[in-house]
């Protein structure tokens, strides 16, 4: 498989822009960020559906939380398919107004509407021998809802304003962030469109419910960030990666990439710590700390736990009091000269934001 074959053979710390023709190839690329990586079972669950179905020409749906990848799921599909050297047309249906929705997926003709003085070829017909991606397909409005159920259960539709009928060869994979059955349910989609693009669904999991990733992901994303600003960031420390890996990642991989990318760009070299972190991180540490404390037959050094936990609850207390040491000295029923000394002991500092 093309663009999965990182994620099924790398490990994580080596040096995938050093080591892999391909990545090094997909830089030089408009986007760079094609490679998917997944060594959790449900990534390769993942990995394993998207190989069996990419040569068919069966519709697909992906379903996901925002940020977990679907785009570049859709993009593999079409890579690994023997469409891949026919176009890869992705529109999203959520960020274009309705009315020029229509004509952006079926074009129109000459006069069709006030601003309409060229006739244009819409979407549909752009990507005929190849791939459609209906991105955000749940936020298509049921009268288009119709039109494009047309197209997949016909293979033709009309331009706006055209009378002539145009026939396509397309293979359409959709994807939607919202829960379709729930949407049905609701009457915000239609049932039938949704019976015919449920032939096959590929469901994307969260990030925080595929947390073996997150190291992986990581290592990935500082090669490539170090390789595209010229940096040369080590890692994270150990604690840095725990929070990581513990964090719930709302945003799922494009959050964990940002953050990623944030810190290469500002801090550029050695190993990040807890303290380079951004804020919301740094507020999970202490979640962490206190879910994750737990006396392993290798047993556990008291002192260090004692001390990494007091550590936690100073950093929380001044997040909290936005740094205002009275309060963070009330908060945890400390005068305010003892806080400031703990703070000089742990050598806490402010992340500047
Ligand atoms: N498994 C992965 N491996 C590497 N990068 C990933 C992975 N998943 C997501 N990404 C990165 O996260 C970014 C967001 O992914 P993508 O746009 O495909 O998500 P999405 O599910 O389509 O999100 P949205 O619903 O917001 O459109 C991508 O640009 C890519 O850099
Ligand atoms: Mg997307």
């Amino acid at each position: 498989m093309q663009n999965l074959a990182v994620s099924k053979t790398q490990a994580p710390n080596s040096d995938l822009f050093e080591k892999n023709p391909m990545v090094l190839a997909q830089l030089n690329d408009a986007d760079p960020c094609n490679a998917i990586i997944g060594r959790s079972d449900k990534m390769q669950a993942v990995f394993d559906l998207v190989e069996k179905v990419a040569d068919s020409d069966s519709t697909i749906l992906i379903t996901g939380e925002t940020g977990t990848g679907k785009g570049l799921v859709a993009k593999a599909i079409h890579q690994n398919s023997n469409r891949k050297n026919k176009p890869f047309i992705s529109i999203n249906c959520g960020a274009i107004p309705e009315n020029l929705l229509e004509s952006e997926l079926f074009g129109h003709v000459r006069g069709a509407f006030t601003g309409a003085t060229v006739s244009k070829s819409g979407k549909f017909e752009l990507a005929h021998g190849g791939t459609i991606f209906l991105d955000e397909i749940g936020d298509m409005s049921p009268d288009l809802q119709v039109k494009v159920l047309k197209v997949l259960e016909e293979g033709e539709f009309e331009q706006v304003g055209g009378a002539k009928t145009i026939k396509v060869d397309v293979r359409v994979i959709a994807a939607t962030h919202r829960d379709l059955p729930e949407e049905v349910k609701n009457g915000n989609f239609r049932e039938d469109l949704f019976y015919r693009l449920y032939v096959i669904p590929i469901g994307l999991p969260a990030l925080r419910d595929r947390r073996s990733d997150i190291p992986y992901l990581t290592s990935y994303f500082i090669q490539m960030y170090n390789y595209r600003n010229n940096k040369k960031l080590d890692g994270f420390s150990k604690e840095v990666l725990e929070i990581m890996v513990h964090y719930p990642w709302p945003g799922n991989v494009r959050e964990l990439r940002n953050v990623v990318e944030r810190l290469v760009v500002l801090i550029g070299s050695g190993k990040i710590s807890v303290n380079d972190l951004p804020k919301e991180l740094k507020a999970a540490n202490g979640y962490q700390a206190t879910q994750s404390l737990e006396v392993t037959d290798d047993g556990i050094c008291l002192n260090s736990a004692v001390t990494e936990f007091e550590k936690d609850l100073i950093l929380q207390s001044l997040e909290k009091t936005k740094w205002v040491k009275n309060k963070a000295a009330k908060l945890l029923q400390l005068n305010r000269t003892t806080l400031v000394e703990k703070i000089k002991r742990h050598r806490i500092q402010q992340y500047a934001s």
